[in-house]
This record gives structure tokens, sequence and C-alpha cells, in this order.
């Protein structure tokens, strides 16, 4: 009971210097923490969820979107309004070849989702296909797309998802010409990459709300402060590149659930999360609103003439508890139709992005900008079989086979369900 409380006010309790006991319960959590966030420095995106929301959401209804319709998702075929197939309505199928990479073949895995490497020993999960239901979907085919990419580039643009997802293309890509890094921050959070023979060029921005904000976090990337967001200016880590690139995939999501104080013009607005000051509670929904809102202006007034795609955030599978109180995935398969539910944070963040995308849709085409919309989440969910869990660590049970370990039920192995990703991509790059 008392720990199911100290849980629940983890963060918010750390400006808390009234009450000791909580003091003394965010202590001990914190020797988690640190051992949590010790290791995911590199990835930095620890899924902290600062939100009353996060402590009863497990299962939940089937996600139900203005695009995605009940009708869509039973009726078959699923055909958009132009009577094209919709290639995000399908179903996991059984897949009998081997990944097109491994640990062994490609170097770019981050550790953290290196599962091969890692000691995970079912491998069930690496013979799935995501099968559209109206049409077939061509696997990624690395040579042709780097082919027809020739003096073209990509920023995949975002949290550590998008890291996720661009070591899963780039692990692709280098089974036809390696990889060669080019560029990257002091952090190695953006980086670029090159092939070159094909003169194309990847990169991956770190811009984790895609709009200007003040990241207050000390050495071991536990958070001190409340994130300072401006939710009417831009992060320039894209913006400033924007034009230079062909195709971008823009993402965001979980870090707006972060404990965060508001700001426009310059003044605070409010805030979510900030029980201490004297802010108004204004909850991420509305942070996320606005910025995408701005982030969606930006791009239909952009006159650019490449391919923009909107990715929609992704879902975690922590069952049983959240990654900070014993929360775990060890489903060695894909989960049926509706048998996972969007939690209510990722329902929001969901929300707010359909929304905000049909609203900007609309704008893009009226002025010639080709925004489309990258929308892994409902094939994601059905995944749950995909993270890491404990083995974002090396051999997590070589000592003890029933160590103690905290689960990364939210990024993806690699290979993985993800890679899955790129063959949706090429189909969209190649059949629009
Ligand atoms: C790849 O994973 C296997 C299985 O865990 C391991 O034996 C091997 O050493 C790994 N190779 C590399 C290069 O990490
Ligand atoms: C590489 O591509 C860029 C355009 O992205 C072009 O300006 C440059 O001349 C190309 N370089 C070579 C060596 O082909
Ligand atoms: C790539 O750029 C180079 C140098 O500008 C040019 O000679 C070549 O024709 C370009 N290739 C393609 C496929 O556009
Ligand atoms: C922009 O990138 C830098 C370096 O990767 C990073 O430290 C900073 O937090 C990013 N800005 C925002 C607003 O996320």
């Amino acid at each position: 009971m008392v720990k199911k409380m100290l849980y629940n006010c983890r963060w918010r309790s750390l400006h808390n210097h009234k009450y000791f006991i909580i003091k003394l319960g965010v202590a001990i959590l914190l020797v988690g923490l640190a051992f949590w966030l010790l290791y995911t420095r590199s990835t930095e995106f620890s899924p902290i969820s600062d939100t009353p929301f996060l402590d009863n959401a497990q299962i939940s209804p089937p996600p139900v979107s203005p695009l995605i319709s009940k009708e869509n998702t039973v009726g078959f075929p699923p055909k958009d309004d132009a009577g094209k197939c919709n290639i995000f309505i399908g179903d996991w199928i059984p897949y009998q070849g081997e990944p097109i990479y491994t640990n062994e073949s490609c170097s770019f895995i981050d550790a953290h989702q290196n599962c091969m490497k890692n000691g995970r020993p079912d491998t069930g999960y690496l013979h799935w296909k995501w099968n559209p239901r109206g049409c077939k979907l061509a696997q990624f085919d690395p040579d042709r797309f780097l082919e027809s990419m020739r003096n073209k580039s990509w920023a995949l643009i975002g949290d550590s998802i998008s890291r996720n997802h661009i070591q899963s293309l780039i692990c692709i890509l280098s089974t036809i010409e390696k990889a060669v890094e080019v560029y990257h921050d002091e952090g190695y959070k953006s980086r670029r990459w090159t092939f070159p023979t094909y003169n194309f060029t990847i990169s991956v921005i770190w811009s984790p709300l895609l709009a200007k904000a003040a990241i207050f976090e000390d050495v071991n990337g536990v958070s001190t402060s409340e994130i300072e967001l401006h939710l009417d200016i831009l992060d320039t880590n894209w913006t400033k590149q924007y034009q230079s690139f062909d195709y971008m995939i823009i993402s965001s999501g979980k870090w707006f659930v972060k404990n965060a104080i508001y700001y426009e013009n310059n003044k605070v607005l409010g805030c979510h999360n900030c029980p201490e000051r004297n802010f108004i509670e204004l909850g991420f929904k509305f942070a996320y609103q606005k910025v995408l809102h701005n982030v969606f202006n930006y791009i239909t007034r952009s006159n650019h003439k490449g391919m923009i795609f909107f990715r929609t955030s992704t879902p975690d599978h922590f069952e049983n508890g959240e990654w900070f109180s014993g929360g775990s995935c060890r489903r060695t398969g894909p989960a049926k139709e509706g048998e996972f539910g969007l939690s209510d944070v990722n329902r929001v963040l969901r929300e707010v992005e359909l929304e905000e995308f049909e609203k900007a849709s609309a704008k893009a085409s009226a002025n010639l900008v080709d925004l489309k919309l990258f929308d892994v989440s409902p094939l994601s969910l059905l995944r749950p079989d995909g993270h890491p869990g404990p083995y974002r660590f090396f051999q997590p049970f070589a000592k003890d086979k029933n160590a103690k370990t905290i689960n990364d039920c939210l990024h993806w192995c690699l290979p993985g369900p993800i890679d899955s990703w790129n063959d949706l991509l090429m189909n969209m790059v190649f059949n629009s």
C-alpha cells in the first residue's frame, strides 16, 4: 500500500520537502532508478510517464480512430476513399525466412535493443511479417531503395523510437553497402550517415518534443526539474535543416507526458504536473495539441518539395505493472486483435495525432506539400512480443536465474517487428 503510494508519487515528490517519508521512499526508488538510468543514458528516453493515467492504464478498449474506424478494421478489403489499399490495416502472419540482418552482420544496433546478443532465448518473435488485408506488401528491397535514393537525403526526427527505427533501416541498407558515420553531436543523439556509392545520407535528429525546450537532467539523466516547453516556438534542431532533406519522418508523443511548465510568448501559461508551483494545470493533451498544430502549420506552409511522413507514436506493453513497478513483457508471439487496448495515455496521444494530422492533411494538399500519415501505432500494438524486456541488458540472468530486472517494454528488439515499418515505408515511397 505504502509502496504503491510512493510509486504513484515518484516524480512529483522530488520537489516535496514536507514529507520525510515520501522523500525516503523516493531515495530508495532512486537507487533503482539510478540503475535504470545509468544504462539509459545513450537511450535517454526512459519510459517515464508522470501521469495519474498510467496507474490505472492497462487494458482499455481497443483504439477507435477516425481513420481506422470499426467498419474499416472489420470490413474487407479495407480501402480508402480513393480505392487504395490501406496498408496499415492487416495482420501479422507467420514468416519462415530469417531476418535480413542479425547481431553478427549489423554493427549499428544499440546495445539496449540488441536482444540477440543480450541472450534473449526465444526467436519466434523474428518470424512474422505484416500483411495488409487489401493488398500485398512487398518486402523492403535495400538495393532498389539505395538505387532510387542517389543524391537524396532522409531524416528521422523525434525521440528514441526514431533512433530505434533508423538503426533498423541502416542495418537493412548496410547489407548492400555499409553506412559511414559522418556526423554526431556530443551526446550521440543527433547523427548522420552516408552510403558513399549512392551519395545517400540519412540523419537522425534528436527533438523529442519538436518544440523549443529546456530539459533539466543531472549527469545520470534523472530529471531535476520540470521541462520548460515553449508551445509556440519550434525546435531549431530540426527546423534549421528542414529544407535540406528530401524525405522526413517526424514523430513525437511520450515526452509530452513528462512534468513540464508551458510557455507562450515567453510567459508561463501553465504546466503539467507541477503541484509545488502556483501554475494552472493544463495537461499534456493541451500541450501536444498546440505543438503538433504548430508543427503542421510549419510543414504545410513550407513549400517543401519532398515527402514528409508523420509517424504516429508507438504503444508500450508493460503488463502487471509499469516500468518502475515490476511491469514486464514476456510474450513470445503477437497479440490477437483487440487483446491489447491502448493505455489511456497512448489513446490521448493518438487522438491528438490523428486530429491534427487530418486538419493538416487538407492544407498540405492545397499547398502541394506531400504529407503522409505513417500510422504504425495499431500494428505495433499487436506486437507485445517485440520488446527487449529484461534483455536490454547483456545476459541479465547469467548470474542469477531469478534476478530482478527492469524491463524495457517500449523500445523494440533489432532485428524485430519495426523492421516491417520499412516495408511499409518502401511501399509509400514507391506507390504514391
Ligand atoms: C550474437 O549473438 C549470439 C547469441 O547470443 C552470440 O553468441 C554472439 O556472440 C553475438 N555476436 C556478436 C558479434 O555480438
Ligand atoms: C551528392 O548529392 C548532393 C545533393 O544531395 C549533390 O549536391 C552533390 O553534388 C552530390 N555529390 C556527388 C559527388 O554526386
Ligand atoms: C547525382 O549528383 C551528381 C553530381 O551533381 C550528378 O552528376 C548525378 O547525375 C546525380 N545522380 C542522380 C541520379 O541524380
Ligand atoms: C537539440 O539537440 C541537442 C543535441 O542533440 C540536445 O541536447 C537538445 O536537447 C535538443 N533540443 C531540444 C529542444 O530537444
